[in-house]
């Protein structure tokens, strides 16, 4: 880990942490501890004790990238400074431990994201995939399911956070072993932008993509759009006044995007 320079962040003063880091990073990433394994970056998760650490490892080799870096906001920089403020807003994220850095061949600069693992978490796509598409679905975890991402996104919105890829797969659960009392955490943090108030539109999006992505459409009535988006506005500004607006500006949109898709597909 020698040529690594980095800045470390969550309180692990722990020596035998590091040593153990250093032994996986040195080792060249374990490739069987990969969750993930593309060409611009890759997650590992390893076990330090009984510890779970992931490690999120970024190849930075175009010229966009090495403006971002000069400007301190490539996709890994962001990351750490977003978990630094959802945490201070009490949205949940893995905390990171720390952000190592180095030249790598020619122009490339590779970033390693260390952070927190959560335990016992799976993500919304599996948690939907296990619970909702299930042969007998269980009507208390739905509904569960659907007053808790209200909540959620209410408070997100309500503290300016919109997220830019609010995919199933960037959003984890834990403890999975309890369906119907779970924390919501938010990962993949580059695209999530913080701002003092957003906007209406940004809003729509993002409800939208709940819909779309989140549920399955067919297990997602239109009664469940409307008393999720009944919850969202009832713990976003304490009204449900407005819900009908904003249950139709939603529908437009998921309209007009799945059409969009399809017409991609078969085109
Ligand atoms: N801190 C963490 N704790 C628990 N699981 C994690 C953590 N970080 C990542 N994961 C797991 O690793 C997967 C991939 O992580 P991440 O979303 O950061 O990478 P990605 O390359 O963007 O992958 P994808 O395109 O599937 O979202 C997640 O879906 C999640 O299951
Ligand atoms: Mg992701």
């Amino acid at each position: 880990m020698g040529e690594y320079s980095g800045w470390q962040f969550h309180g692990v003063d722990d020596e035998a942490f590091f040593e153990a880091l250093k032994a996986f990073i040195d080792s060249g990433f374990d490739r069987s501890a990969a969750v993930s394994l593309r060409t611009t970056r890759s997650v590992f998760r390893f076990l330090i004790g009984n510890k779970e650490i992931y490690v999120k490892r970024y190849f930075m080799n175009t010229m966009k990238h090495r403006i971002q870096t000069l400007f301190g906001c490539n996709k890994a920089q962001r990351s750490c400074q977003t978990a630094s403020i959802l945490l201070a807003k009490d949205v949940a994220t893995p905390r990171p431990i720390c952000l190592l850095w180095r030249g790598a061949q020619y122009f490339s600069t590779e970033y390693v994201l260390v952070s927190q693992g959560i335990a016992d978490s799976i993500s919304l796509r599996r948690f939907v995939h296990d619970h909702l598409l299930c042969e007998h679905p269980d009507p208390r975890i739905k509904r569960n399911l659907i007053h808790r991402f209200a909540a959620f996104m209410a408070h997100m919105h309500q503290s300016g956070i919109y997220h830019g890829d609010f995919t199933a797969n960037n959003i984890l659960l834990s403890p999975a072993s309890n369906p119907l009392d779970f924390k919501i955490y938010l990962i993949d943090l580059d695209a999530i932008r913080s701002v003092h108030r957003i906007s209406t539109r940004r809003r729509v999006k993002n409800l939208d993509e709940i819909g779309r992505n989140f549920m399955d459409l067919d297990k997602l009535t239109l009664h469940d759009r409307m008393i999720f988006l009944k919850y969202y506005l009832h713990h976003f500004c304490g009204k449900k006044a407005g819900v009908r607006g904003l249950f139709h500006t939603v529908r437009k949109r998921t309209r007009h995007r799945l059409q969009k898709n399809r017409k991609n597909s078969v085109g």
